[in-house]
C-alpha cells in the first residue's frame, strides 16, 4: 500500500485590478450577467463568462426552476450555449461570480460537481485545460484546469481503458 498525495495549484489575486486584461474582462462579464440570473428560489445569483479560442466571449447565469433540479448553474448555461453556438472553438477560460442573498458578492464560489464534469467534459473535447477564474467577495482564484477541480476524474479515455 501507498499513500499518494495529489496537489493542485491556485494562484490567488486580491481583485480584479491585478488579473491580465483578458481575465479581467471576463471577471467583469461574469460579474454582470449574474444580474440577469433566475433566481427566486435560492436568490443566489450566479454569472459564468467563458472565452473562447477564437477571442469570443460566451456568458450565462443560472435558471431557476419550481421544480427543483430543472434548474440549470450558471456554468452550464454558457459553456452549453458556447459549445453548441461554436463547436469548433475550445474553451479557454471561465470566470464565475455571484451575488449572495443580501445582494453582495459571494464570500465562496467554486462550481458544483455536476458543472465540474461538464466542463471535464468540455475540455476533454478539445484537448485544451480550462483555465478556472473563480471570484469570490475578498479574493479571486485561478485554476489551470478543470481537473484541479476534479482529481481523479471520470472522462471518455475509461470507456477504451485508455490512460
Ligand atoms: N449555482 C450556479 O449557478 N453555479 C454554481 O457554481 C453554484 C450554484 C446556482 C444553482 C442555484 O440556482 C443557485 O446557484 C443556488 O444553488
Amino acid at each position: 500500500m501507498q499513500t499518494k498525495e495529489i496537489k493542485i495549484l491556485v494562484s490567488e489575486y486580491k481583485n480584479e485590478e491585478e488579473l491580465i486584461t483578458t481575465d479581467r474582462e471576463l471577471v467583469l462579464a461574469a460579474r454582470r450577467i449574474a444580474e440577469s440570473a433566475y433566481a427566486p428560489y435560492s436568490k443566489f445569483k450566479v454569472g459564468a463568462a467563458l472565452r473562447l479560442t477564437d477571442g469570443t466571449v460566451v456568458t450565462g447565469s443560472n435558471q431557476e426552476n419550481a421544480a427543483t433540479p430543472v434548474g440549470t448553474c450558471a456554468e452550464r448555461s454558457a459553456l452549453f450555449w458556447a459549445n453548441a453556438n461554436y463547436p469548433d472553438f475550445a474553451v479557454e477560460s471561465i470566470a464565475i461570480s455571484a451575488i449572495d442573498q443580501s445582494g453582495n458578492r459571494a464570500a465562496r464560489l467554486s462550481p458544483c460537481g455536476i458543472c465540474r464534469q461538464a466542463l471535464l467534459e468540455s475540455q476533454h473535447r478539445f484537448q485544451l485545460p480550462i483555465r478556472v477564474i473563480l471570484d469570490s467577495r475578498d479574493k479571486i482564484e485561478i485554476l489551470n484546469s478543470v481537473e484541479s477541480l476534479l482529481p481523479l476524474s471520470f472522462n471518455g479515455n475509461a470507456l477504451n481503458s485508455v490512460e
